[in-house]
C-alpha cells in the first residue's frame, strides 16, 4: 500500500499502527497458541524455533521481531505512544478475530496454516516449487519503499535484513508442517480458514487504505 508512495506523510502512521496491532505485535503468542494444541513433536519443534527467533532475535535478528517494526516508527519520527493505545478500525478487528478464533479455538492444523503460511508467507510462495515462477526480489536498502519514499533512515531496516537472512527457513519450515504433517482429510478445513482470512484481510487493507485518504487499495501485497 505504502510500496509506491501513495499514502500521504502525514498519515503513514495510520498504516503502521494497524500492522502492529492485527499480526506483529503478537505474533510470537499467536505462533505459541499452535505450538500448545499441536500433538505432533516434529512439528512443536519447527513451531518452537520460529518462536524463539521471533519472540527474543536469538538466533539471527538480535532483538524480538516485534520490537524491530518499531524501528519504523521510530525511524520516520513518529509518536511511539500511539503504538502502546492502538484501537483497531472495525475491519482490522474482524481480521484479528479470524486470527484469534483459528488459533485459539480451532484445529492446530489451521492455526499453523494462518500463522506460518497466511501470516508470514508472501504472494511469492510458489517459487519454493516451482523454478519458473517468479522469486520474491531482493531489494536493496536504497529499494525499500519506507526508505524511498518516506526517508527512512538504512539503519531501520534490521527487521527486513533480518527476515531476509532467517524467514527462507521459516517459509521452508511452514511448508514442511503443511505437507509432511497435516492430514489430506483436514485441507478441506485448512483452506475454508485461509480463504476467510484473505477475505478479512482484503477487508481490513481496504479499510487502512481509505483511512489513508485513498480511495481504493493500490497493491494488496502485505
Ligand atoms: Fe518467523
Ligand atoms: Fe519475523
Amino acid at each position: 500500500m505504502f510500496q509506491n508512495g501513495q499514502v500521504p506523510h502525514d498519515k503513514l502512521h495510520l498504516h503502521l499502527e494497524q500492522e502492529y496491532a492485527t499480526v506483529i505485535r503478537d505474533f510470537p503468542v499467536l505462533l505459541g497458541r499452535v505450538y500448545i494444541q499441536c500433538p505432533k513433536p516434529e512439528v512443536r519443534a519447527e513451531l518452537a524455533e520460529n518462536i524463539y527467533e521471533e519472540e527474543t532475535g536469538g538466533l539471527v535478528a538480535g532483538a524480538p521481531h516485534p520490537v524491530l517494526f518499531l524501528d519504523f516508527p521510530r525511524g520516520l519520527g513518529m509518536d511511539l505512544g500511539r503504538f502502546e493505545e492502538i484501537v483497531l478500525l472495525p475491519a482490522a478487528a474482524r481480521y484479528r478475530a479470524h486470527i484469534d478464533q483459528g488459533t485459539l479455538h480451532s484445529d492446530w492444523e489451521i492455526g499453523a496454516a494462518l500463522t506460518t503460511l497466511f501470516i508470514e508467507g508472501n504472494r511469492f510462495e510458489r517459487a519454493l516449487f516451482d523454478k519458473k515462477v517468479p522469486a520474491r526480489p531482493v531489494l536493496s536498502a536504497e529499494e525499500h519503499p519506507l526508505v524511498k519514499h518516506y526517508g527512512l533512515p538504512q539503519d531501520c531496516l534490521r527487521l527486513t535484513q533480518a527476515h531476509g537472512e532467517v524467514e527462507g527457513e521459516h517459509r521452508q519450515a511452514a511448508w514442511r508442517i503443511l505437507l509432511d504433517h497435516i492430514d489430506s482429510s483436514c485441507y478441506h478445513r485448512v483452506l475454508g480458514a485461509m480463504d476467510e482470512a484473505l477475505e478479512q484481510w482484503l477487508a481490513y487493507r481496504q479499510e487502512v487504505a481509505q483511512a489513508c485518504g485513498l480511495e481504493k487499495q493500490v497493491d494488496p501485497s502485505p
